[in-house]
């Protein structure tokens, strides 16, 4: 017996990218639907509170619907937003992360500065990891949505196209590396391809303009307006650092910056920059955040900020820590608006107030969520 279609209208985006609709009054996830799409749709999942569908046909579609640029959308599970004009998307992040904050981190008006957008949406990554398959044609891709099919590709439209035209003469040459690599355009403009058990780097971002404006909104939150010799006394305690991409802007108007990673290599970049510039007032401690943090607690060092930027896990292994240390302000770069709302809700719930965020759109035509937030001591 075939399942019986619904017709469902789109209500909004939700974090994870699906369409948001309601059929017989029970919330249906739908993926790659767009907001005001009016659909026929097949319910595949049932679940308590929620269904999930997949569209048969598009009875109306969207203001906001787009043709998706790339051939392999909707197959490879590296974009869920293409077909979605790129200001609406922009527009959603940003209610996605209103009504996080709303929700887990239990804020009830935050105040949210509007999203930047990014001025180039597309060719902006500066590495992608592709599979292979040799088992029988050979295959060179990326893995289909929640799946390890590869799908072969030729080329990915939000990669830099250095990158696109590397893989499409690796694929003309016939010269594929038989296990697991990555394309990646070093800061020299260089293009280097390597087997991913060989890749011994450590973080850096995805989008080089975007990360500008993010570094200038944590600049912007650290120091403020405030009074230029005060700023200059200011101690920053710097969490998940890297190899300094915050840690270098910020000591040119700091006081002193202790940067903290866990990362050996990256640790060694950044301590290698300090020595070539000479400059005086970074300290670099290889190890864990809350090793580092213990520490600075240790040797009594008075801090007035703290930054962190977690992976997407976020912090919670050393929020306790944070608030002994008790720092006036706290500036928080996350990347994922789930456990940042968490984490946020217990600093609120004790020490901190919530200031204000900067979600930063680092990610377009993916559903991912950057962002700045400013705490500071209630
Ligand atoms: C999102 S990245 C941010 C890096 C840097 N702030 C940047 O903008 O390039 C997170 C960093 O945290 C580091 N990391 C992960 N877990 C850690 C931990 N428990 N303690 C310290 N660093 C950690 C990772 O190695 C990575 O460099």
């Amino acid at each position: 017996m075939s399942t019986p279609t619904k017709t469902v209208t789109i209500d909004r985006l939700a974090f994870r990218g699906e369409g948001v609709g309601r059929v017989d009054q029970k919330v249906v996830f739908v993926p790659y639907a767009v907001p005001g799409d009016v659909l026929k749709i097949k319910i595949l999942e049932k679940h308590k509170t929620f269904d999930r569908g997949e569209i048969c046909e598009i009875l109306t579609p969207s203001e906001f619907r787009v043709k998706a640029r790339c051939e392999y959308f909707e197959k490879c599970g590296g974009c869920q937003w293409q077909n979605i004009a790129y200001e609406e998307q922009t527009k959603a992040k940003e209610e996605i992360f209103r009504q996080t904050l709303i929700r887990v981190a239990k804020i009830s008006e935050p105040k949210i500065l509007p999203m930047i957008p990014a001025a180039n949406p597309w060719n902006y990554r500066q590495r992608i990891q592709l599979k292979v398959d040799f088992s029988s044609k050979p295959k060179v891709g990326f893995y289909a949505p929640e799946s390890h099919e590869i799908v072969p590709i030729e080329k990915c439209d939000i990669a830099d196209s250095k990158i696109n035209e590397t893989l499409q003469a690796l694929l003309k040459k016939g010269q594929i590396p038989t296990r697991a690599f990555e394309i990646s355009v070093f800061e020299d403009g260089n293009v280097h391809v390597m087997p991913m058990d060989h890749v011994d780097r450590y973080f850096s971002q995805a989008h080089p303009e975007q990360n500008h404006q993010m570094v200038q909104a944590v600049l912007n939150f650290v120091f403020g307006r405030a009074d230029p010799v005060f700023k200059m006394r200011k101690n920053i305690l710097e969490l998940y650092a890297g190899s300094g991409n915050f840690t270098f802007p910020l000591a040119e108007h700091a006081g002193r910056v202790i940067a903290v990673e866990e990362n050996e290599k990256a640790v060694k970049v950044g301590e290698l920059l300090t020595e070539e510039n000479q400059i005086s007032n970074i300290e670099w401690i290889s190890g864990t955040s809350e090793w580092g943090t213990k520490k600075v607690l240790r040797k009594k060092v008075p801090i007035d900020t703290v930054v962190l930027d977690p992976p997407r896990a976020g912090a919670s292994d050393v929020l306790d820590l944070i608030m002994v240390l008790k720092p006036k302000n706290i500036v928080y770069v996350s990347c994922d608006p789930n456990t940042l709302a968490r984490d946020l809700k217990e600093l609120t719930k004790r020490f901190y107030r919530f200031d204000y965020a900067q979600p930063i759109d680092m990610f377009p035509q993916t559903y991912h969520i950057e962002s700045v937030t400013k705490l500071s001591l209630a």
